[in-house]
């Protein structure tokens, strides 16, 4: 891929993956939020946090299954935006639902059991945020980051059972999520399986 091209695709996701936040914002901005606007934000942002979490899962396996190298780039972009909207999702309900009370915030979490899940997603996602730019990378080395980096799995799979937990009725979206959730990880778990199995192989093959 040409540098040109690429540098379009990097703007392109950049500037697509804004586009959700800022409708939300100028809607919340003109009061076309609905009933109730602060839910309705909580809402958007959250699903928006999952929604790029789970793209950013997609990325490896559409490159191996596709060879189309060039979409790598996308991982980080989409990760620190999964990163941004899971931290508006949660400044919003700070702030707006909570009134900015750290014992309020505290004591919703002790009765709604999905908000301890939901902030163990956006807890691991902070080690991942600070390490995405490309001088950690180089401080911590490939093999540590990528292992640090397998966070986003627990991120993801907390987002999922937060959502599932909150959902009242009709859980068919939530399980939804999860199932596209559990094929990339299953995805990711076949690939290690088979590297584990041809490693003996090729190890014997290597011996005089
Ligand atoms: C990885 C981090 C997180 C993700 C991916 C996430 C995702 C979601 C999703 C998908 C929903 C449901 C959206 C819908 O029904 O359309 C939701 C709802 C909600 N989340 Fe999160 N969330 C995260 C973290 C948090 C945190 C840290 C808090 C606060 C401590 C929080 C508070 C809430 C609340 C209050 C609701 C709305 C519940 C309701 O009104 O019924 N979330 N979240």
């Amino acid at each position: 891929m040409k540098a040109t091209d690429l540098r379009f695709a990097q703007w392109f996701v950049l500037v697509n993956a804004a586009v959700p936040g800022a409708l939300l914002a100028w809607d919340a901005a003109h009061h076309r939020l609905g009933a109730n606007p602060v839910n309705f934000a909580i809402l958007t942002t959250g699903l928006l946090a999952l929604i790029f979490l789970l793209l950013t899962l997609l990325v490896t396996p559409l490159r191996s299954l596709t060879g189309w190298n060039w979409i790598n780039f996308s991982r980080r972009t989409l990760g620190l935006y999964a990163f941004f909207y899971a931290t508006t999702h949660f400044l919003i309900f700070f702030f707006l639902d909570r009134g900015g009370s750290l014992a309020s915030t505290l004591s919703e979490m002790v009765k709604r059991n999905y908000l301890i899940v939901g902030s163990l997603g956006l807890f691991v996602m902070l080690p991942l945020a600070v390490t995405s730019t490309n001088a950690m990378i180089k401080r911590l080395g490939g093999q540590r980051w990528r292992a640090l980096h397998r966070l986003t799995y627990v991120a993801a799979s907390a987002g999922v059972i937060h959502y599932y937990m909150q959902s009242k009725k009709d859980v068919r979206q939530p399980l939804a999520f999860a199932a596209v959730l559990l094929i990339l990880l299953g995805y990711r778990l076949l690939v290690a399986a088979r590297k584990t199995q041809s490693a003996p192989t090729k190890a014997a093959a290597a011996k005089p």
